[in-house]
């Protein structure tokens, strides 16, 4: 099985080494697993047109079939204007309504004020749905106290959480997976 990590971030680094804390933690649950880490900071996305995708540039297509490609996901985002990134919003633009069925999608956020934990769940999760993607009942906010100065998750209760997000995309996707839901 393969999982992809996506980090929404164009900015700094909080993102994507949340999102990467969660693959590491997957692959430490099941080693079998192949990982991969999209950060949309190594891309340059081009924004929705309406056009079909093979009228955007290379990175475009390259990330938008490399999500499509995976068999589950986790989603990574800063919190911008109590809500998700526009990079990562523009991304889901680029996704057919049924880019995700029969795979699991999991949510980690970063954010800098602690009332904006639940921006996923009102925000990210919807969308995820729409898209057909099952969501798993836990998510991970990570307040930027969380990291220290080189950006590693220092708070003991976040990596406890991120291990058990982790461990339930498998579960789920696994369950998804072998009985053919
Ligand atoms: C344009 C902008 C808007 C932001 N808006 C919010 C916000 O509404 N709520 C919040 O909790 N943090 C907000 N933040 C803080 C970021 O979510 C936070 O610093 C995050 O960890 C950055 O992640 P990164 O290091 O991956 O870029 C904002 C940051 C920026 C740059």
């Amino acid at each position: 099985m393969k999982l992809i990590g996506v980090s929404g971030s164009l900015v700094g680094s909080k993102t994507s080494k949340a999102v990467y804390e969660v693959l590491f933690a997957a692959k430490a649950y099941d080693p079998g697993l192949e990982t991969e880490l999209v950060d949309l900071k190594d891309y340059d996305v081009e924004f929705v047109r309406g056009t079909p995708l093979s009228y955007y540039n290379s990175d475009t297509w390259n990330v938008v079939n490399k999500i499509l490609s995976a068999d589950f996901l986790v989603f990574g985002t800063p919190i911008y204007q109590a809500s998700i990134s526009g990079a990562l919003k523009n991304l889901l633009d680029h996704m057919p309504t049924d880019a995700f069925k029969s795979k699991v999608t999991g949510m980690i956020t970063t954010g800098g004020s602690e009332k904006h934990y639940l921006v996923t769940e009102y925000h990210l999760k919807p969308i995820l749905t729409f898209l057909k993607g099952v969501v798993p009942v836990g998510n991970v906010f990570v307040h930027n106290d969380h990291f220290n100065e080189d950006n590693e998750v220092i708070d003991s209760d976040v990596s406890r959480r991120i291990k058990k997000l982790a461990k339930e995309m498998i579960l789920l996707q696994r369950s998804i997976t072998d009985f053919n839901l």
